[in-house]
């Protein structure tokens, strides 16, 4: 797809922190309601091997349940209202998420 005339802006936010999300949706309210597409592609992981380090620190494991999974719960439940009616969610995930290691 191309859009010649297209206009990109940039906001940054905190998806672990709602109220970052809340002042993100006052901006989409002013600038950019309603949204036609959202990614959510934010998401961060770990290099430690979940299959061998059996001594798995818990606080990652928090960390990135409270980014990948609370995060995106947070920020659709937000913006559920700015969402257009035929808006598209494209949710970004890994296949490690099919893994039964939790
Ligand atoms: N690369 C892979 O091999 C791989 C494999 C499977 C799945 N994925 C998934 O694909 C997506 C993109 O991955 P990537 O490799 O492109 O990773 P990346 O380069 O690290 O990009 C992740 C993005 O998420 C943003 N982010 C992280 N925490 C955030 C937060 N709390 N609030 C808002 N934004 C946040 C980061 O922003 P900052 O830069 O500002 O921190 C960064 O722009 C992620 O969801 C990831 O889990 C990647």
């Amino acid at each position: 797809m191309e859009y010649e005339d297209a206009e990109i802006f940039f906001y940054t936010l905190d998806i672990t922190d709602v109220k970052s999300i809340s002042v993100f949706c006052d901006f989409i309210e002013e600038h950019h309601k309603p949204i036609d597409c959202l990614v959510n592609n934010a998401g961060i992981g770990t290099h430690i091997d979940l299959w061998k380090d059996k001594e798995y620190p818990e606080y990652i494991i928090d960390t990135i349940f409270k980014t990948n999974y609370r995060g995106h719960v947070n920020l659709c439940s937000y913006l559920i209202p700015y969402l257009s009616k035929d808006a598209k969610v494209i949710n970004v995930t890994s296949s490690a998420g099919i893994l039964n290691l939790f």
